[in-house]
């Protein structure tokens, strides 16, 4: 199976929730999961880099791709029906060599904030990625909500996203996250993440087991 996480909007969460799911999937469901960092900052990678010094048997790869190679890339990681590829897709939509890419996902998870500029881009990305394929559902992901803050747009933006895929429960706004590494989920972020996380294996990655 294959998950595809983007959004236009730099800071919107991305390479957070590739790394929450990925520590997810191998930690609670014992899943072999292949993390492809296809973002032009390639911060997964480097974090994983890092982190692999620490730890000598890492329960997942993070590898670094680019557009020329992800065709045999996935050719290779698909062999396995049991595989979970991630890939974190780059934050810019305007290369016809994303196309394989997102033609390949089963699942589109699009994490967002709330905030004018976010939800256009958001909006953007899940129209694009839609257009190209049609097969693989989209979850938006409301992300960095803060407890004392009203989204004066929050039931609109829902009502338009809902449009084109399903809106999840929010994870709410945390300083720990930025302790989101490679190998490690804080313990701290547990509660703020477990029920979208559960959420999207229940209803999408449980069933979607071997496509
Ligand atoms: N729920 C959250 N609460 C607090 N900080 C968050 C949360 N989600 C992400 N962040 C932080 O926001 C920044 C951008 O997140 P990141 O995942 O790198 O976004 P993207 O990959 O979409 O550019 C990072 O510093 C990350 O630690
Ligand atoms: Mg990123």
């Amino acid at each position: 199976m294959v998950i595809l996480i983007g959004n236009q909007k730099g800071g919107a969460g991305k390479s957070t929730l590739t790394l929450l799911l990925a520590n997810y999937l191998t930690e609670s469901h014992k899943r072999k999961v292949t993390v492809l960092d296809m973002d032009y900052q390639q911060s997964v990678s480097a974090k994983y880099e890092k982190a692999k010094v620490l730890d000598n048997d890492p329960p997942y790869e993070v590898m670094a791709a680019d557009l020329t190679h992800f065709p045999m890339m996935l050719e290779v990681l698909t062999v396995n029906p049991d595989e979970t590829v991630l890939i974190d897709l780059p934050g810019k939509m305007d290369d016809d060599g994303l196309i394989p890419v997102i033609l390949s996902g089963d699942l589109i998870l699009c994490p967002f904030n709330y905030d004018e500029f976010s939800v256009d881009s958001t909006l953007l990305f899940a129209m694009v990625a839609g257009r190209i394929n049609n097969r693989a559902p989209t979850v938006f992901i409301p992300n960095r909500i803060k407890a004392n803050v009203r989204y004066d747009t929050r039931q609109q933006v829902d009502r338009v996203l809902a449009g084109f895929g399903t809106v999840s429960p929010a994870i709410a706004e945390r300083i720990d996250f930025q302790r989101v590494d490679t190998l490690h989920t804080p313990a701290i972020v547990l509660p703020a993440v477990l029920p979208v996380l559960d959420l999207l294996y229940s209803n999408y990655i449980d069933k979607g087991g071997a496509v």
